[in-house]
Order: C-alpha cells, then structure tokens, then sequence
C-alpha cells in the first residue's frame, strides 16, 4: 500500500562528516591528531594502511563540495571543527588565524548558497599533545576544550545554525580504554569513567560559555543511541538489558540532557569501585547546562542476554561481566560494517526521547549504510547505482515519519555521509556517501542514491509502501 510520507516544514534534509575524516591536512599549520601519530606508531592497525593527511580533501576543494552538498539536496550539513587546526601549538596556546579564514570561508560558501552549517567541537580527534596530558582524563584538557569552543563561538557564532560540543561521547571510551579502536587501546575502566565523567563536564562547561554570548542558535550533543533488547523476559536477561542500557545508552545521554547520572549506574560503579574523581561544584555545572538540541546516531541496536558463563575476577572488570551479546536468528545483517539492519529501533529510540527526557528538539544526525567495493555496482558511466542504500533510507526515514506523526519533535535528518570520507581505523574500507570518491584521482561523482536524496528533499518526502511498518 504505497502512500507519499510528507515531512513538517522545513525539514533538515542533509548529511554529516568530521574535520579528520575528510579535510586533509591542508596548508593551515595544524597540530598532530591521535589519528596521525597512531598512524606513525602502528600503521596495522589502519585498513590498507590509508593515514588521514590527505582523506577527502575538503580543504582544498570546499568550493566545489558545497555545490555538490546542493546538488544532492541538502539544506543542511554537520562538519567539525578541527581543534588540531584551530590551534596549531597542539591544542594550546594561539589561535591560528588561517584556520580561521578556512572554516569562514566554508561556512559563509555553504550559508550562500542555502546550506545550514551544524557545527561540532569535537570528533574524536583531540590533539596529540593534549593526549600526552592525559587527554580525557585530565582536567587541564577540560580547560583548553573551553577555551577552544569559546574560540569558535566568538569567530563563528554570526555563521552557524546550531552548535555541538561532542559527537559520541561514547566512541572513544569505549575505543581508548575497552576495546581498542581507539589511541592509546588501553583497558582501564576506571580511567575511561575519569574520562568520561570530564566529558559531560566539559560539555557542560562549553554550553555555560555559550550561554553567556547570547547567540540565537542552540547548542547541544549529538549521541550514538542504541536501544537495548533483551533476548527473552526471563529476568536474568532483563536485568543484563537494564546494566547495558545504563552503561551504553543513559551513561551520556542523562547527564547531558537531564543534567543528572542515572541511579543504577552509580550504584554500579561504586559497587565496583570504578567511580570517577569529581568535586560537588562539578555536578551544579552539569544539572544546569544541559543540551539545547539533540542529535540521534542511530545505526543498531543492542540485543543482549544473561551470562551463560562466570568471569575471570583477576581480569580487568569491564561492562561484559554483565552481559554477553545475543546473536538474534534470522536477523538481517549489513554484512560489510557487520551491523545488524533494524529499521524500527530508529523509532524506538524516538519514542524514548519523548518520552523520558522531555520531548527534546532533536533530529537524526547519523544513519548510515558502509558497504565494501561499491565499483562492482557502477555503471558503463561510473556511477555507483546503489539502490540498497536507497532502500536503507527510506526504510529508516518511514520509521522517523511515524514517529514525528506521534508527536517527537524530530527536526531533520542527516545521513552519515556526503562524500565517501576515511573512517578511523576501517578508513576506505566502507563508502557511506552520497557521493563516491576515486581515491587516486579525488573525482566526486554523485550516486543513484544522491539522486534520490536531492528529489526526496525537493518533495520533502518520498512514496513508501507503509504496509512494511509493523
Ligand atoms: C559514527 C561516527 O560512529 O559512525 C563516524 O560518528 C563514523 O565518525 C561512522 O565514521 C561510521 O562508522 P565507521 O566505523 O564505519 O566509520
């Protein structure tokens, strides 16, 4: 039963990337990243050894990215600000006016021609320098985060939409201190709650100073949001759901936006003895500087089940001694990312933010489909005819329609991503885009599927055989 899914006016129809994942380093002076000197110390661990000094080359070609961000229909479209850049002495010390005139230039292009710049402080590529300080872990790098996002407030406060001040908060706690797809890949619980906590605290921190500048645009945080299905009711699996959900999903997402921890995952780690240090100041700045806005990664869910064995209490205590992953049958996989493709917890995890925290003004600010050697499906013209992806965003997008017609205040969404861009530590491996990229060459040639996306936003909608929503 085909019907035309109509969104609310002024949908934001556009997509997202990251300042290390596709500028390049440019001619800006710029600060040595995690990225890069991980790259330099172990080049294994990069998928075909691909570093990030050249990725999608923005910083050189910017101009002509932003005709293509319209050609394809966007009216909107999140890019990160490298702190790397802003502050070439390693995240310290002055500011670097080229970077400035860079990131100017960019968003007035992208401003001119009807393009909202979303703009996030901070992508997972801290400084190396401020590594060498203990990165997350020390407050000393809180400090500089500050002073870092008041410097863009102040220099590109007139040019931007809406502010961020993280993307997956979580991503590099779990990538630097538990599993190891992060520098340094250390496992340290404690030190990653440490590392956390100054991560909410620097958030808040930065929505404070923002507050102070009274700009008109709204800051907030954009979190990867999974729901949380259990296997079965059997309390023993509901019990390792609710332990998931609070370490993975309400760890980030409460103090954030509700500006308090939740209950059962303090008494989890105080059980444990993996709370963080913090002083009673801390906690007043996070209860009263809270998101503004929400952005919604949503590519899997969680489905977890009881532990079926016991734990090895010599070794390091880390969140599975909860849970092990249940590996659902007949469930459909992206077999490349090795994600499981479930379109309907988009509107789950809609549905939980308008229930439990308010009813937010959010919007989906990652969705995404990585597939692997996209060449096989190029026509004689070269272009990649990705009709699987169409059929990924429509399924996805249907899911958010239903929702907002249930009363979420969603506002838009982003698709992860525009051009094809490097992706940590699977680098080329995966193309997301919109718009595939020759690596030898730097061509950008647009895809069936940044077809559909420029029709889809011109309608503002697309037709949907609803009988497939359950
Ligand atoms: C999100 C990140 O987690 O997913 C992006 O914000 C990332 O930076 C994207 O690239 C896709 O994941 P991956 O690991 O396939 O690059």
């Amino acid at each position: 039963m085909n019907q035309q899914l109509n969104f609310p006016k002024d949908f934001w129809w556009g997509s997202a990337w990251s300042a290390e994942q596709a500028e390049g380093r440019g001619d800006t002076g710029k600060a040595e990243t995690v990225w890069e000197h991980w790259f330099k110390e172990e080049p294994n661990r990069f998928y075909n050894r691909i570093s990030s000094e050249v990725t999608t080359d923005h910083f050189n070609r910017y101009q002509e990215d932003v005709q293509l961000m319209k050609q394809t229909g966007h009216n909107s479209f999140r890019l990160s600000i490298s702190w790397a850049r802003m502050f070439p002495d390693g995240g310290v010390g002055t500011v670097n006016p080229k970077a400035i005139t860079f990131y100017r230039k960019l968003m007035t292009e992208m401003n001119e021609n009807g393009i909202k710049p979303f703009v996030n402080l901070y992508h997972f590529d801290m400084p190396f320098l401020l590594q060498e300080k203990g990165g997350w872990e020390s407050r000393e790098v809180v400090d500089a985060y500050v002073r870092f996002a008041t410097t863009c407030f102040e220099e590109f406060g007139d040019l931007v939409y809406h502010w961020f001040t993280f993307n997956e908060p979580l991503g590099p706690i779990l990538g630097s201190y538990l599993e190891g797809f992060h520098y340094p890949g250390i496992v340290d619980f404690k030190r990653g709650a440490q590392a956390a906590f100054h991560t909410i605290l620097a958030h808040a921190l930065a929505i404070e100073a923002f507050k102070k500048q009274g700009y008109s645009s709204k800051i907030g945080v954009i979190l990867n949001l999974s729901p949380t299905y259990p296997r079965s009711q059997n309390p023993a699996d509901i019990e390792a759901a609710e332990i998931v959900d609070a370490l993975y999903t309400r760890s980030f997402l409460d103090p954030m936006v509700k500006g308090t921890f939740p209950t059962k995952l303090v008494e989890l780690l105080k059980e444990y003895h993996q709370m963080p240090e913090f002083e009673e100041q801390d906690l007043v700045i996070i209860k009263e500087n809270t998101a503004q806005i929400l952005g919604l990664n949503y590519y899997e869910p969680r489905r977890v089940k009881a532990r079926l064995t016991g734990i090895n209490p010599n070794g390091p205590f880390l969140p599975e001694w909860f849970y092990e992953n249940y590996d659902m049958p007949g469930k459909r996989m992206n077999v490349y990312r090795g994600w499981e493709i479930y379109e309907k917890g988009i509107y789950d995890l809609c549905l939980d933010i308008r229930d439990n925290y308010g009813n937010i003004e959010a919007f989906i600010s990652e969705n995404g489909m990585g597939v692997a050697d996209e060449e096989r499906f190029m026509d004689e013209t070269g272009q990649v005819i990705d009709e699987y992806r169409i059929d990924y965003i429509k399924d996805h997008l249907a899911y958010v329609h239903k929702a907002i017609q249930e009363g979420c205040q969603i506002k838009g969404y982003h698709l992860w991503t525009f051009i094809d861009c490097w992706s940590w530590i699977n680098t080329y491996k995966n193309r997301y885009g919109l718009v595939s990229l020759d690596l030898a060459t730097q061509k950008r040639t647009i895809k069936k599927s940044g077809e559909f996306y420029q029709k889809m936003s011109q309608d503002n909608g697309f037709d949907y055989d609803v009988s497939k929503l359950v």
